[in-house]
Formats: structure tokens, sequence, C-alpha cells
């Protein structure tokens, strides 16, 4: 069973200035929890039990959010603020623990990856980019039919969706015989990282979310730089894609890229008017904007 999930929280966000200049990126509140909650539970609701944060020194507030904080509690209590202590200490179910380690230099997404080496050992895991939220569309979590998908086929899976055209240089694009339709796995016979636009094998993009073996971590250690000048786990994937099988997943669900300040007002909208207790009041303000 794939019990380990990667979360690279080491980028300094920089497309979310002014915002991220004191406070981590992936803290930045939509609605009313930071966009890390809502991939730490997305990964915990497809089976994930340890969650591994590869982070930087100003990014402490992170790990400060999954941790218990005494004193927050200890006020809560004598305040008899018993639906908000609830909350607060039910962030993660107990079985599910958060550690961390350090990107100690800016090198890329796939030496990110390479850091938690050490702690996922030999054991297959997930990979979730954090500035990507994923909303599950139907009862079905797209990260779980993915682990599910690799359980029976032993290929690693590197969950997909379509975008126009113009901006397949924003991604990584891979490259498949047939198209696979939403919720399914095909073979991949290839991916590469941000090609320019008219000379993608495909309009699939890598939107953040993968099943990988630990084998990766010895094709990372021996990645050069690639795009950007980085080490990136595009290249890694498409090396362990030359001797095995890799699918693609293509996604049932809806993403948000919180990490541009448009995908983020979008998020803060979707996830809003679902929010179990502000939705239908937020929606009606939204309809009295009349825009
Ligand atoms: C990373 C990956 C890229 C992927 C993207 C999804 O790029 O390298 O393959 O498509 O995330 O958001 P980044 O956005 O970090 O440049």
């Amino acid at each position: 069973m794939i019990k380990k999930a990667i979360l690279p929280v080491a980028g300094l966000g920089t497309r979310f200035l002014p915002a991220s200049k004191s406070i981590p990126k992936e803290m930045v509140t939509v609605v009313d929890r930071p966009a890390i909650e809502y991939v730490v539970k997305e990964a915990v609701e497809a089976g994930i039990e340890q969650i591994i944060l590869v982070t930087h020194s100003s990014k402490a507030s992170i790990e400060n959010y999954f941790d218990r904080n005494f004193e927050l509690e200890t006020t809560l209590e004598q305040k008899k603020k018993f639906d908000l202590l609830k909350e607060i200490t039910e962030i993660l179910p107990s079985h599910v623990s958060v550690v961390s380690v350090r990107q100690p230099q800016p090198l890329g997404l796939g030496h990110a990856v390479l850091c938690a080496k050490d702690i996922v050992g030999d054991e297959a895991f997930a990979v979730l980019l954090p500035d990507v939220l994923v909303k599950s569309q139907s009862t079905e979590n797209d990260l779980a039919n993915m682990i599910a998908q690799y359980q029976q086929s032993q290929a690693a899976q590197i969950m997909v969706e379509a975008v126009p055209d113009q901006l397949v240089d924003q991604y990584g694009i891979v490259d498949v015989a047939e198209v696979p339709t939403q919720g399914q796995s095909q073979v991949m016979q290839g991916i590469v990282e941000k090609p320019a636009i008219g000379e993608a094998p495909s309009n699939l993009s890598v939107i953040g979310r993968y099943v990988l073996p630990a084998k990766i971590m010895q094709l990372l250690e021996k990645t050069p730089r690639g795009a950007g000048n980085e080490i990136q786990l595009t290249d890694a994937i498409a090396m362990l894609q030359e001797t095995e099988t890799v699918e693609a997943y293509r996604m049932l669900g809806q993403t948000f890229d919180c990490g541009s300040k448009l995908g983020y007002l979008k998020a803060v909208l979707h996830y809003g008017i679902a929010h179990p207790k502000l939705g239908t009041q937020f929606a009606e303000l939204i309809q009295e904007l009349k825009i």
C-alpha cells in the first residue's frame, strides 16, 4: 500500500508576492483554512498516513499548523469554545503524521523530491504539488484512483488534464498513443517539461499529482539540470519510462492553480460556495454583485 506522500513546500512563491513576502504561499487562506490543508486532506482521503514536507527555514508556520498548540488549546478549553477546540485538534486524523526535511538549495522539483529519499526508503510514494488544489467532482478521489491503479499495474501514475494549446509551455506535457478517458490510465510514451508551443506531443498537462516507485530516487540522483537550469522530476520520469511502464491518469476533478493570483481567486469562489456553513450566504453575496 502507498502510505507516504511528499509535498514540496520549499519554493519562495514569487508568483504570489507581496502576500508571500512574510507568510508561506501555502498558508494563504482559501475561505477559512490555509491552502495546504486542502492538499493534505486530499492525500489523507486517498489513504496516505505520512505527509513528508520538503521545506525551507522560512516556512515553519506550515509545520506549526499541523502540530498541536497547547497554549491555544488550553485557552479554548477554559473559555469552553469546544467547537473551535475540536476543529483545531482534528485537522488531521490521529493515524496521520507529518514529518519534514529541508531542501537546502532551490535546485528544482526533482531535487526537492530527492531530499525525501531517506524517509521514503524502498516504498512507492505519492507526490502532491501544493500550488494546485484538486476539487473532486464526485465522491471519487483522483489520487485514490491512481493509487489503486498503481497497486494493480505496478506502473507509475502521472495525473494529467487537457489544457489549451497556448498554455502547454507552462507544464510538463505527456505523450500517449491513446488519450485516456477521464478517471482512467493509459500507457505513456513520453513526457517533456514545458515544451515550446507547437512542439508539444499533446495538450495533456501534468497537474502535480504523481504515484512513483522508490526507484525514481536513484534516477533523480543522476538527473542533470534541465528546463530552467533545475533538476526536473519530469526528466527523471522520462528516464524511468525508458525501462518501465509509466501511465498517464486523466483526472475527473477540477484544478485550481493557487500559485497564480487569478487561480487563487477562482479557488476562493468555488470553495466558498461549497463551504458547508458559509456557502449559501457567500453565493447570495456573489449574486448581489450582479457582475
Ligand atoms: C511543475 C512541474 C510541471 C507541472 C507543474 C504543475 O512545474 O515541473 O511538470 O506541469 O508543476 O503545476 P512548476 O509549476 O513548478 O514550474
